[in-house]
């Protein structure tokens, strides 16, 4: 298939790439460039020793994504592109709305008018709010506490109306619990523009020597060391649940599907620091701070629906996701 991946040299978007590219996908990267870099290509290019189209623009602007479907003959869209920081949401939310909602508003209004109703759509488990019950299904009400998590929500609405009012689309949400690691190659993977948000990226770099100390939001949560736990899930993993859900879409006659991408498996802030100095063989200073606000205490996938449908499941452990993330953190040191 010939596949467009809006924020394609993202994180999540370059390894997703790499996957498809590999399974003889003909790929098109559209990516802003406002949080990733162009160097990205070459290296996925490398990756796959095959063709990678690129266009430098944003999912905003309706008139060119149209160009780009009808001048690659696209059959199927990948949705990365939006923005995703929780604390930044709150402090600008009309971005939030614009990029992540307005990006979307205008792709499928692209889509249509070229006539591309296959879409996997970048969703997140923010959507579930704080847990009532653990794990986590897809049936869990939706009920956002920030911006971001709206915006993500907002678009799955959107979404499940346009399935609803027209049988032609096949539309895949896939809600990402919590993505770390990078390739086994160590030529791609996290390395966000600004000191990272996200746990991992920031004890990589602890790790690496650019950042002192880590900070432990809070060890007074109703967990069992105390510390926030998460359903981690190797970025490689991911990328290959999105291949298994267009997959998918291609062979049933239903317009939309909600899948949790996540393990099943939660892991506290002190496990995960454990098993990267594990992984990297340094030690992670860190020191106990105040609850970050917004944070909940637990977190994690029942990741059944994925696997009975899609014949998908993550297949990598804490520690194979600590010591890729190390490999591409020590590789960018030597830079
Ligand atoms: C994980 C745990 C923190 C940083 C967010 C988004 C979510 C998804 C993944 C996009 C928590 C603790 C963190 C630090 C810490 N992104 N922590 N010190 O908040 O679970 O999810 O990223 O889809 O939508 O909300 O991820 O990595 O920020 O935090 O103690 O410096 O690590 O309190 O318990 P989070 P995170």
């Amino acid at each position: 298939m010939n596949i467009l991946l809006t924020g394609g040299t993202g994180y999540i978007g370059s390894h997703t790439a790499v996957v498809l590219a590999q399974a003889g996908h003909q790929i098109v990267l559209l990516d802003n460039l406002s949080n990733s870099d162009i160097s990205v290509l070459a290296r996925v290019k490398a990756l796959t020793r095959s063709h990678i189209a690129f266009v430098h623009g944003d999912v905003r602007n309706q008139e060119l994504v149209h160009k780009v479907l009808m001048d690659h003959h696209i059959d199927a869209v990948i949705h990365f592109a939006g923005v995703k920081a929780v604390g930044e949401s709150v402090e600008q939310p009309l971005r939030y709305y614009d990029i992540n909602v307005g990006g979307t508003l205008s792709l499928l209004k692209a889509m249509r008018h070229a006539r591309v109703f296959t879409l996997v759509f970048s969703s997140s488990s923010t959507v579930y709010g704080n847990p009532q019950y653990l794990p986590i299904d897809e049936d869990h009400p939706t009920r956002c506490t920030n911006p971001y998590g709206r915006s993500k929500l907002h678009v799955e609405e959107m979404l499940a109306d346009l399935a609803a009012a027209d049988p032609h689309w096949r539309i895949a949400l896939l809600r990402y619990f919590n993505p770390i690691g990078a390739h086994d190659s160590g030529l791609i993977g996290e390395d966000p523009n600004d000191i990272p948000n996200n746990l991992v990226p920031y004890i990589a770099r602890v790790a690496a020597g650019k950042l002192e100390c880590l900070r432990v939001f809070g060890n007074d949560y109703p967990t069992p060391d105390g510390t926030g736990v998460r359903d981690y899930i190797h970025v490689v993993d991911l990328a290959e649940g999105h291949m298994a859900a267009l997959q998918a879409l291609a062979r049933t006659n239903q317009s939309l599907h909600v899948y949790n991408l996540g393990t099943g498996q939660g892991y506290s802030v002190l496990e995960v620091v454990r098993a990267f100095e594990q992984a990297s063989g340094k030690t992670i200073p860190y020191h106990i701070a105040p609850r970050r606000a917004g944070d909940i205490a637990t977190c994690y996938a029942q990741a059944a629906r994925a696997e009975a449908a899609l014949g998908w499941k993550a297949q990598r452990t804490l520690q194979d996701m600590c010591a890729s993330a190390w490999k591409f953190q020590a590789s960018l040191v030597l830079e």
